[in-house]
């Protein structure tokens, strides 16, 4: 049994021990810190409609940049595949992302089959400028629920941010479309960059105060090795807090389960409730049950990992289903990834794959 690791080129080690298709006695795959495989995110394409500074900036992302050919891409039978055999190691979450998940062709017929797999919340992370066109298609598929991500609610502010000249108004109708099409509660996410859009916090939280929408504050985050992180760019989660708790008093909530990313507080008022992710001051590594599924079917176990496990090879070449669990429990085994509490000057020149191929 072999798993091929190939993204960068330079070869890493293949996890040495011996793959076994039983799992361990609570019916879980356990990593090396414990951790179990429990979320499952798949991106389905690597273009987007934005520009993000913070993503997939121009400079980089260019009229010439070489985006993944068709014949490339995973198949959706291919993902599902996939996805059925996570869902038999324990995964029951899956979460549909890009680039630009609703840019794929027909990404509703991939929800359809995904949705067919017993006991898994099905999800999808978008820019949301196609909701309005696509949500009820998506529910009616089987999709349970979006987030939608929106950076400014001051539109010169969120145009400058996405780079591509999308208007705020275009985001909130995907919003209110997920929403009456039964994809909500909605969960709106901001990342929060220092200088660009950090005075947009309180009237972002304003804005959706009381409307049944969720918005998350997102530490900006070293991702992929073009976007030009600077420490000194992250707005602390504490500072979000202070700020619109000093305006709006906020009370902290318990997590819906153990391993949230996000951190809940809720507004004294009753109007609702907000999140903080802090995967720059408080790293969440220690309970990170997520991997990831590239759009061509490299399977990387970390966010910032440097090399992917090509799945789609074994896909290809004919794997049975005991041969693809073999290889999941091999990557999955072999997992010590906890970048986000070792970030540091030597971690800061390391070549990484980007947000927009390996998906929020
Ligand atoms: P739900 O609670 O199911 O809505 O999902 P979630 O909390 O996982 O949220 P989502 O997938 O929308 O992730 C929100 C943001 O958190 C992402 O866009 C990333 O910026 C960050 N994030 C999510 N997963 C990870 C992770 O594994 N590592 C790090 N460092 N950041 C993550
Ligand atoms: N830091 C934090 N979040 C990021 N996202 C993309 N790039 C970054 C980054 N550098 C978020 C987007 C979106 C999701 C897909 O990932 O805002 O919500
Ligand atoms: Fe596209 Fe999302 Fe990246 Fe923005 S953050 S460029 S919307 S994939
Ligand atoms: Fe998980 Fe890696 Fe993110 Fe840590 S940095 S939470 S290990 S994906």
């Amino acid at each position: 049994m072999k798993v091929i690791p190939i993204h960068p080129a330079a070869a890493v080690p293949v996890p040495a021990s011996e793959p076994s298709s039983g799992n361990d006695p609570d019916g879980l795959l356990h990593d090396r810190r414990g951790r179990s495989v429990r979320d499952l995110r798949i991106s389905v394409t690597d273009r987007c409609n934005f520009r993000c500074i913070y993503c997939m900036p121009r400079s980089v992302f260019g009229d010439d940049y070489p985006f993944l050919a068709r014949s490339d891409l995973l198949s959706f039978e291919e993902i599902t595949r996939i996805a059925q055999r996570f869902a038999a190691r324990g995964v029951r979450k899956i979460r549909i992302t890009g680039g630009e998940p609703l840019l794929r062709k027909h990404v509703e017929n991939l929800i359809e089959q995904l949705a067919r797999i017993p006991d898994i919340e099905l999800t999808l992370t978008t820019n949301g400028v196609l909701l309005p066109r696509m949500a009820r298609r998506l529910r009616d598929a089987g999709l349970d629920r979006v987030t939608v991500s929106l950076d400014a609610i001051d539109d010169a502010t969120f145009r400058r941010m996405n780079d591509a000249d999308f208007p705020v108004a275009s985001v909130l109708e995907g919003i209110e479309a997920a929403s009456a099409a039964g994809l909500g509660p909605v969960k709106v996410n901001m990342v929060v960059k220092r200088g660009t859009n950090d005075a947009g916090v309180l009237d972002m939280a304003r804005h959706f105060r009381g409307s049944g929408h969720i918005v998350r504050f997102i530490e900006f985050m070293d991702v992929g090795s073009s976007n030009g992180w600077k420490m000194d760019e992250v707005v602390p989660s504490r500072e979000i807090i202070e700020r619109i708790g000093a305006e709006y008093p906020l009370d902290p909530i318990d997590p819906h389960y153990v391993g949230e990313v996000a951190e809940r507080w809720r507004y004294r008022d009753g109007s609702g409730e907000i999140g903080v992710i802090s995967s720059v001051t408080q790293a969440f590594c220690a309970t990170c049950t997520r991997i990831r599924l590239s759009t061509e079917g490299k399977l990387y176990t970390c966010l910032f990992a440097q090399q992917g496990y090509d799945l789609r090879a074994l896909l290809r070449g004919g794997a049975t289903d005991g041969a693809l669990d073999d290889a999941i429990a091999h990557v999955w085994r072999g997992r010590d990834d906890r970048y986000s509490e070792i970030r540091s000057a030597n971690t800061a020149g390391q070549r990484r794959i980007e947000m927009s191929y390996i998906g929020g």
